[in-house]
């Protein structure tokens, strides 16, 4: 048995999450931290809410709402829907609890003492009508290349154009529309990330195994020097972790606050203490998933997450780790994803195109989802959802493959046999073949499993639901029932064991079904197929069990077409 660290990474506040976001970290998480559980591993399995920053405060402001409320709010909106698709989260926190702010604090701290930390004086506009700097995107104004009026400083979206906010022609505050603007000076402290840059490198060469994605945009930002410029890492905001050191003052940081891309990272460590606290445990229960010197040395490190999270977790917050000096886990794994792509263009937040979490189970249930996100992850390049694609999933894996075996089996031994697993009969030929092809198609799953190749452990997993149809059909219990009713005994006893085996190899991918496939056949045995013959042996004769109702019932065409057309236009 291992100890496993998995982290999602955390998903911003402002708005709920579309597939293409739940695809590229979370749900892929969920499966890895089910498989590893399944496997009997102590899983520690944690994600959060982002609540810093711009965005945030931008979208409360949208919403008319403090930041502080409306980030209460979308907490609730999104743990709801993590819980919706049944996201195994051990605990889901807040970047905003008061443990990542004195955790951030802490990390600020150590790395001042270390050296690390520089404080730069930056000239930066006011707003004197606002009481406030503005970050480049509040300051509005017309763009010098184009002439559009509402372009923001720090990129005008009309043309494209990457902007300074001094370029704007007729500056105004997107706050206040005031034009009562100045440049003043201001401090803020830089994280000297180029001074651990032959570490960082040294560390990114050992790891060897990580996929290529994420080892290659890590060695971009290495070398072109564009990722590892030193990096502000404090704002002129209300909103954030107050800038300290460690519990002191930071004489001429009042009134600011760290970057929200310093704090949220560390809240992969500060949500595994809010999960203590939440469950009334000691100190020493979260740290000895962090703390090499207070348990973590046999802790194994996994983080999920979109390419374009990957800069920040190969180098920024390693960086932050190292330079403390402190013995904190650095990841021992990353596992990066590609895009999602929406029916020909992609999925977008702000123009509402796509399927969103809480649209998406107001269609169908989660397992749905899950199964046609997983089965089609973007782990060597960006996929594309389509709802013919998904339609023909659905149907064929889930309703055609899986289900049917489900219903023919259950439905016949109730029928012929009665509602408990039939006595009589022996296996033959088929039956042994049957449990060779399995063992070796099982061991080949879990080694995909293992590996998070999802799509190859999605295929596995379906050619293993074939299998048990393809038997069934040769085997034909329904017209031996009258020729010769041992061996028709024997097959269904089979059948209804390799039920439980696919509830139990299925359960990471689709856990309501398979929870429902072990409440049909009455049993807790949840132990994992090693040994494919005694797994088919599990569920004696007369071991009573319950016909299901249909596991997964078919998306008809109109259906499709209807969902099609209804989000074509958007979210609005
Ligand atoms: N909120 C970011 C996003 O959705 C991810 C932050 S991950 C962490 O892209 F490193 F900050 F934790
Ligand atoms: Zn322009």
């Amino acid at each position: 048995m291992a100890r496993i660290l998995i982290t999602s990474a955390i998903p911003y506040i402002n708005g709920i999450k579309h597939l293409g976001n739940l695809v590229g970290s979370q749900l892929p998480a969920d499966l890895y931290a089910r498989y590893c559980r399944a496997r009997g591993h102590e899983v520690m399995f944690i994600c959060a809410t982002d609540e810093h920053g711009t965005p945030a405060e931008l979208a409360a402001a949208k919403a008319g709402k403090p930041v502080a409320a409306y980030c209460a709010e979308m907490y609730e909106v999104q743990k709801k829907l993590g819980e919706g698709f049944r996201l195994s989260f051990d605990h889901f926190g807040r970047s905003s609890s008061g443990r990542n702010e004195s955790l951030t604090q802490h990390f600020a701290g150590k790395l001042a003492e270390n050296g690390y930390i520089e404080e730069v004086t930056e000239r930066q506009v006011y707003s004197n009508a606002d009481g406030r700097f503005l970050p480049d995107r509040y300051i509005e104004g017309t763009c010098p290349n184009c002439g559009y009026e509402k372009a923001r400083g720090d990129q005008c979206e009309n043309c494209t154009k990457q902007l300074d906010p001094t370029d704007l022609i007729d500056p105004r505050s997107a706050i206040s529309g005031s034009t009562d603007l100045e440049v003043r000076e201001t401090k803020h402290l830089y994280l000297r990330q180029s001074a651990l840059k032959d570490q960082l490198e040294a560390w990114i060469d050992s790891k060897t195994d990580w996929p290529v994605l994420t080892t290659s945009i890590a060695r971009k930002w290495l070398h072109d020097g564009e990722g590892l410029r030193d990096r502000g890492i404090t704002r002129d905001l209300d909103w954030g972790v107050p800038v300290k050191k460690g519990d002191q003052d930071w004489p001429g940081m009042e009134g600011k606050v760290f970057y929200v891309w310093f704090d949220a990272p560390i809240e992969y460590i500060g949500a595994t203490a809010e999960w203590a606290d939440a469950h009334g445990h000691d100190e020493a229960a979260w740290r000895r998933w962090w703390r090499l010197d207070e348990g973590a040395e046999d802790v194994t490190y996994v983080q999920f997450m979109g390419k374009d999270n990957v800069p920040f977790h190969t180098l920024s917050f390693p960086a932050t780790i190292m330079g403390s000096g402190e013995p904190w886990k650095l990841v021992d794994y990353i596992k990066s994803f590609n895009y999602l792509n929406y029916d020909g263009g992609q999925f977008s937040t702000s123009q509402g195109r796509g399927v969103f979490m809480d649209q998406a189970l107001e269609l169908l249930p989660a397992d749905y989802w899950r199964w046609w996100l997983l089965s089609h992850a973007p782990e060597n390049q960006d996929a594309e959802f389509t709802w013919e694609n998904f339609q023909a999933n659905a149907n064929k894996d889930l309703a055609d493959v899986l289900g049917n075996f489900v219903s023919r089996v259950t439905k016949f031994c109730r029928s012929r046999f009665g509602e408990e697993v039939p006595a009589g009969g022996a296996w033959g030929p088929a039956e042994e073949a049957l449990v060779s092809d399995l063992q070796e198609r099982v061991a080949a799953y879990d080694a995909h499993m293992a590996a998070m190749e999802i799509r190859k452990a999605a295929a596995e997993l379906r050619a293993i639901w074939v299998e048990g149809n393809e038997y069934l059909q040769a085997a034909e219990p329904w017209a031996k029932f009258k020729t010769d009713p041992e061996a028709a005994a024997a097959a269904i006893r089979l059948s209804l064991n390799l039920i439980r085996v696919y509830a139990v190899l299925s359960q990471p991918f689709i856990p309501d079904a398979s929870a429902t496939l072990m409440g049909a056949l009455q049993t807790r045995d949840d132990s994992w197929p090693e040994d494919m013959r005694a797994a088919l042996d599990a569920l004696p004769a007369g071991h009573a069990f319950t016909v299901p109702d249909v596991l997964f019932r078919k998306i008809s065409d109109d259906e499709r077409d209807a969902w099609h057309d209804r989000f074509a236009g958007g979210r609005g």
